[in-house]
C-alpha cells in the first residue's frame, strides 16, 4: 500500500504535505515525493528512500504553492528508484497525480497511449494517468471533465489527487482505495489515512468508493462519477494529534505495547457485565445472531492470529468455527450460505486479501461481519455489519495494541454469539470469564510495569532460529509471538502447536535455537506443553517458559504474567514477547516501527 496526501489552503502547504507524509510513512517507505502549483506551472519533488530525503530535497530547493499532492510508496509495480517514485506527470508537467492502489488495465492503455506517441519515464502503472488526463485536455476538456474521463478509462482500484497547471484546483476520487478529506478553517485536505493530517484539523469527512472531489480554497465540491453532488458527514475524529504521535516512546511499537492497558479498557467499556455474565454490543441486541449455525473467522498475518484466537473460543462453547487466512478463503473455505457467519478480522480494514474474502463470502450468501480498528475503512463498507475494537490509532507496522483489542473483541463477539446460537454449549463459567477481563487491563500494566524482557532479550538476541509454542489459545499466541519476532528481528522464528514439535521441528533444535514455551494457567494442558519443552531442552535448546508461575522446573528462563483465567493468561504472555520482540530488535538495531519490506496494511492480493 502507499500513502497520499493533498492540500489546498493558506500558506504552508509544502511544510503540510511533507509532515503529513511523515505521519504516513506507515504504509509504505521505498520513496516520497510532493508536486506544488507554484504559479510557474507544476514543480515537482521526489526520491527513493524515506521522506526524511523528500524533507533534505525540499529544503535544499525549496518550494513553494499553496495546493499540492505528495506521495509516500510501498512499491509494487517496478523498483523504489526515484523514476518511479510518485507524482508522476506527463511529458511536459502540466498534469501531476498521485496514487494508491492498483491499475489493472495499465498495460493496455500504456500500449494506446504509446501507440499515440507517448513516452513513459518510469515503471508503474500510475504514469497513465497524468498521460490520459493530458490527453483530454489537449482534446479541448475543461481539467475537471478531463479528470472525470481519465477515471473513466481505469480498471483496478484507487485513490487518487491530481493537479492541472494554471488551475488552483484539487481533483481526487476514491474507488476500492482510502481516501479522507479533512475541513479546516483555511483549507482542505485528502488523505489516505486521517493521521496524515490529524494535527492540522479533526474534522473528517469520509469519502465512498465512486466520490469524485474537486476541492479549492473556499468551495468544496463532493460528487459522484456522474457529477451529482452526494452528501458526506464532517464528523470529528474522536482521538488527537498527541494520540497518533510517538510522545516520549523511542518508537511507536513501544507507544503502543505501553498504551495496551487504556485500548483494552476502551476495547470493553460498556460492553461487559461480570455480575451477570452478561456481554453486550452496541449493534447486536439478543437475538441478533439467531440464524447463525456455523462462524468462518478470515484475516491475513496477526489478524489470523487473533481469528485462530477466537475459533479456539467459539469451538470452546459449542460453536463450529473456522479460522481461514484470507488469501485463502477463495480455495480452502467449507461451504458457507446464509446460515454462515463470515467475521473478517482486520486492524486497518484495508487489507486487499481481506476484503476479497469478505467480498466472496458475500457471493456466497453468507453473512458478513467487519470486526476493526478504523472506522470508515473499506471494510466497514464491503462487510454486512461491522463490530470496533477500539485501540485507537497504531502506527508502528508490527500490530500490537490492535492484536490485543480483537482477541478481546472476539471473545466478546464469542459470548453474544453463544447467546443465540442453537446449539451453543459453553463450557466456561461466563462470570468468571468477564470478571478476569475486567481485570486484564490492570494485569497487562503490571506486566509491563516488572517484566524482564530486556535483559532476556539481551541474552538472547544472537541466536540461529527462534521456537514458540502453546496449546489451544496459547498455540495462536505461540505463532503470534513468532511472527512478532521475525517481524521486527529479522531472524528466523516459527510458532506452532506445542505437540507437533516431535513431528518434525525437533530436527532442528540445537542449542542455539531458543525456544518459548507459552502457558496458560490450565495446567493439565501446561504440562503437556511442557513436556515438550523437556524434548527441545534435552537437545540443548535454552526453554523460556511465558505464563502463570508453575511448580515446574523445566525454565532455564521465565517471563511470568499474573494468575488469571487462562484464556485472558495467554494475552498476557503474548504483552511479554512482545517487549522480547521489540528488545531484540533494539539490540539488533533494527528499523522497528518500519521493518523492511514491509507496510502497515497491503492493499494488493
Ligand atoms: C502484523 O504485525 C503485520 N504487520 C501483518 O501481519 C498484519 O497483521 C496483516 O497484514 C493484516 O493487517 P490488517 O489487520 O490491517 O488486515
Amino acid at each position: 500500500m502507499c500513502g497520499i496526501i493533498a492540500r489546498i489552503g493558506e500558506g504552508g502547504t509544502v511544510e503540510d504535505l511533507v509532515t503529513g507524509l511523515e505521519n504516513l510513512e506507515y504504509r509504505g517507505y521505498d520513496s516520497a515525493g510532493v508536486a506544488v502549483q507554484n504559479g510557474d506551472g507544476i514543480a515537482v519533488r521526489k526520491r527513493s528512500g524515506r521522506v526524511d530525503e523528500l524533507r533534505r530535497a525540499v529544503r535544499r530547493r525549496r518550494l513553494h504553492g499553496e495546493v499540492g499532492i505528495g506521495h509516500t510508496r510501498w512499491s509494487t509495480h517496478g523498483p523504489p528508484t526515484d523514476e518511479n517514485a510518485h507524482p508522476h506527470t506527463d511529458e511536459s508537467e502540466a498534469v501531476a497525480v498521485v496514487h494508491n492502489g492498483v491499475i489493472e488495465n495499465y498495460d493496455d492503455l500504456r500500449a494506446d497511449l504509446r501507440a499515440d506517441g507517448v513516452t513513459f519515464s518510469s515503471d508503474t502503472d500510475t504514469e497513465v494517468v497524468p498521460h490520459l488526463i493530458e490527453r483530454k485536455l489537449e482534446e479541448g476538456l475543461e481539467p475537471e471533465a478531463a479528470f472525470r474521463a481519465a477515471l473513466d478509462a481505469l480498471e483496478g482500484n484507487y485513490a487518487i489527487a491530481a493537479l492541472v497547471e494554471d488551475d488552483e484546483t484539487l481533483y481526487a476520487a476514491r474507488d476500492g482505495s482510502p481516501l479522507v478529506l479533512g475541513v479546516a478553517a483555511d483549507g482542505y485536505y485528502l488523505a489516505s489515512d486521517v493521521p496524515a493530517f490529524v494535527e492540522f484539523t479533526d474534522r473528517v469527512m469520509y469519502l465512498e468508493d465512486g466520490d469524485v472531489v474537486v476541492a479549492q480554497r473556499d468551495e468544496l465540491r463532493v460528487t459522484d462519477t456522474a457529477g451529482r453532488p452526494v452528501d458526506r458527514a464532517v464528523e470529528t475524529v474522536d482521538w488527537s494529534a498527541d494520540e497518533a504521535g510517538r510522545g516520549s516512546y523511542d518508537h511507536f511499537m513501544l507507544k503502543e505495547i505501553h498504551t495496551q492497558p487504556g485500548a483494552l479498557a476502551n476495547t470493553i467499556e460498556g460492553r461487559i457485565d461480570p455480575e451477570r455474565g452478561a456481554v453486550s454490543l452496541e449493534d447486536f441486541p439478543q437475538g441478533a445472531f439467531d440464524d447463525v449455525r456455523r462462524v468462518q473467522l478470515v484475516g491475513c498475518g496477526t489478524s489470523y492470529h487473533a481469528a485462530l484466537f477466537g475459533e479456539t473460543m467459539l469451538k470452546r462453547a459449542g460453536v463450529r468455527a473456522e479460522a481461514i487466512r484470507a488469501n485463502e478463503y477463495g480455495v480452502s473455505a467449507g461451504p458457507a450460505d446464509e446460515e454462515t457467519l463470515v467475521v473478517a478480522v482486520t486492524q486497518s480494514g484495508e487489507t486487499a486479501d481481506t476484503l476479497a474474502a469478505v467480498e466472496d463470502a458475500g457471493q456466497r450468501g453468507a453473512r458478513t461481519l467487519a470486526v476493526t480498528n478504523v472506522v470508515g475503512s473499506s471494510v466497514t463498507r464491503v462487510a454486512d455489519d461491522s463490530l470496533f475494537i477500539r485501540a485507537g490509532p497504531e502506527i508502528g507496522v508490527a500490530a500490537t495494541k490492535t492484536y490485543s483489542s480483537q482477541t478481546v473483541t472476539l471473545g466478546l463477539l464469542a459470548l453474544r454469539l453463544v447467546d443465540d446460537v442453537p446449539a451453543a454449549d459453553p463450557h466456561f463459567d461466563r462470570r468468571e470469564l468477564l470478571s478476569a477481563l475486567r481485570d486484564l487491563p490492570d494485569q497487562v500494566e503490571s506486566v509491563l510495569q516488572t517484566n524482564d524482557a530486556e535483559s532476556l532479550a539481551r541474552t538472547y538476541s544472537d541466536h540461529d532460529s527462534y521456537f514458540f509454542i502453546g496449546r489451544g489459545q496459547a498455540n495462536s499466541v505461540a505463532k503470534e509471538g513468532a511472527l512478532k519476532f521475525k517481524e521486527i528481528t529479522y531472524e528466523h522464528a516459527e510458532g506452532f502447536a506445542a505437540g507437533e514439535l516431535k513431528h518434525g521441528p525437533l530436527a532442528l533444535v540445537t542449542p542455539n535455537t531458543p525456544l518459548f514455551a507459552v502457558c496458560s494457567g490450565d495446567e493439565e494442558q501446561d504440562e503437556k506443553t511442557l513436556t515438550n519443552a523437556t524434548e527441545a531442552q534435552a537437545r540443548g535448546a535454552p526453554v523460556v517458559v511465558v505464563g502463570p508461575d508453575h511448580s515446574d522446573d523445566v525454565a532455564d528462563a521465565r517471563l511470568p504474567v499474573p494468575d488469571t483465567h487462562p484464556v485472558w493468561a495467554t494475552l498476557l504472555a503474548n504483552v511479554q514477547l512482545q517487549l522480547v520482540s521489540y528488545h531484540a530488535a533494539v539490540q539488533l538495531d533494527r528499523a522497528i516501527d518500519k521493518p523492511r519490506n514491509l507496510a502497515k496494511s497491503v492493499t494488493v492480493e
